[in-house]
């Protein structure tokens, strides 16, 4: 049988080395014993961006960015956005096995009777400017939380553990959909432990003079499957960020908060927003094809919605939602965006340029246009992926404090500075 090792010749010494191969990788320190004398540091492996790194093992989400292919605990995604819940799913997530009836009964009770925030937390609201970006409300608030439960703190009890992931996926939607109400100027709407959760969203979101909100089945079932669609994605930015800040033993509500800092950019949970603008931008079918000239030619320009860093095939999560939008539609009315947002698509899939590059659409492709055609604003795309990426972000914390092998996040560098330098006082140094 063929040896699951790596034989490595160092050619500035001669010398060889063999290194074990564990699950299609090399543990990165083994290159540590590979030196030029006694003094040598040893090898390094220098990978920014992460692009080829495994920082952790994981049991969580299953990618095969070839095949396009998404699970969560083995669970295919689409097959959950079909069937199941994003309670169900989260509760699958967080703790590995779908919920029996009496387990799903009493997460659902727990999440519900948690929804509410502390007064002084809306008063901590109110205090942001009239106009304030929703997200950036929500990073802060979310942060906030931490002063609120200083016994957060103690991330080694489980069961603390258990009670700050209950708070946090109660409290997020609230947030969330108070971030909303505070830049429209409009009263909060506390949670409705009657409805649903998505229900309960929307009805934060949209009550105004009604004793009760009641959304249309059909939106409140479509907000259910995208958040479905967005609760986990393995190792991306943003669950790097909460790995990497809760490896320092900070609690969760401001490893959380940095984690949705990290959604905030364009690059990733921004690009929703960033599809739509893009859209608008267009603003017409005719203008498509000049739009893809002007991506192809470079000019700091790209298709937003288009192209990820794993998925060199359709991201599967495109497909569920590229279906749902239609069912949504049929309620809504159609976005006049659609059609732009096809005719990109259809050029871009047949393009020489974007299939040389593997670029297909991703999720965020079609998610913008079903939250506008709900009526959300731009601002609040972000928001409403940080939602359900919660119990995402949870999950890879709570992996991670209970994996031995986890310490501290630190990597190494390549210093490219001056070497030693003598002190120059201010009157001697030269313009
Ligand atoms: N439009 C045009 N060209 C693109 C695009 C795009 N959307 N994405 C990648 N490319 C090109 C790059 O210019 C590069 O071309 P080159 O080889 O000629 O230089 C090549 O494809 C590879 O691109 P990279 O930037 O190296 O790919 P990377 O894996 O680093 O980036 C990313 C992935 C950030 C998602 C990128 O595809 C992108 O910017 N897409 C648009 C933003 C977006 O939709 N983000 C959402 C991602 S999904 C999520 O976060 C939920």
């Amino acid at each position: 049988m063929a040896k699951e090792t790596l034989t490595v010749t160092d050619n500035r010494t001669g010398k060889n080395y063999e290194l074990p191969i564990t699950d299609g990788t090399i543990r990165a320190l083994d290159l540590r014993e590979i030196k030029t004398g006694a003094e040598d540091f040893g090898l390094l492996s220098y990978d920014p961006a992460y692009l080829n790194t495994a920082s952790c093992r994981s049991s969580i989400t299953f990618i095969d960015g070839d095949k396009g292919i998404l699970r969560y605990r083995g669970y295919d995604v689409a097959e959950l956005a079909e069937k199941s819940s994003y309670l169900e799913v989260a509760y699958l997530i967080l703790y590995g096995e779908l919920p029996t009836k009496p387990q799903i009964e009493e997460f659902s009770s727990e999440i519900t009777v948690h929804t509410f925030l502390h007064e002084n937390a809306r008063r901590f609201i109110d205090g942001f400017r009239y106009d304030a970006h929703p997200m950036g409300v929500l990073i802060a608030t979310v942060a906030a939380l931490s002063t609120f439960y200083p016994e957060a703190k103690e991330i080694k009890d489980e069961k603390q553990r258990r009670q700050q992931v209950v708070r946090l996926m109660a409290k997020m939607p609230t947030i969330a959909a108070w971030s909303y109400r505070h830049a429209r100027g409009f009263p909060l709407v506390y949670p409705d432990n009657h409805l649903s959760s998505p229900a309960n969203l929307l009805s934060m979101m949209k009550r105004m003079a009604e004793s009760r909100y009641q959304p249309n089945p059909t939106i409140e079932r479509a907000l259910d499957v995208l958040f479905i669609l967005h609760a986990d994605h393995e190792q991306n930015c943003s669950t790097s960020a909460v790995r990497t800040v809760g490896s320092s033993l900070v609690d969760p509500y401001s490893a959380v908060a940095a984690a949705a800092a990290a959604l905030y950019g364009p690059l990733h949970g921004g690009a929703n927003e960033a599809v739509l603008r893009m859209l608008m931008h267009i603003g017409s079918v005719k203008n498509v094809p000049a739009f893809i000239k002007e991506v192809k030619d470079g000019g700091g320009q790209r298709l937003m919605g288009f192209g990820h860093r794993v998925y060199k095939n359709y991201d599967p999560r495109a497909r569920v939602i590229k279906k749902l939008a239609d069912e949504v539609f049929q309620v809504t009315g159609k976005s006049p965006l659609l059609d732009i947002a096809l005719e990109l698509e259809k050029i871009a899939l047949s393009d020489e340029y974007f299939i040389k590059r593997k670029l297909y659409p991703n999720v965020d492709f079609y998610s913008g246009l079903i939250y506008q055609a709900i009526g959300f604003p731009l601002d609040m795309f972000p928001v409403l992926f940080a939602i359900p990426r919660t119990a995402g972000w949870l999950a890879q914390w709570e992996e991670m404090l209970r994996d031995p092998e986890q310490k501290i996040a630190r990597p190494r560098q390549i210093y490219t500075g001056h070497d030693e330098r003598k002190y120059v006082p201010v009157e001697q140094r030269k313009a």
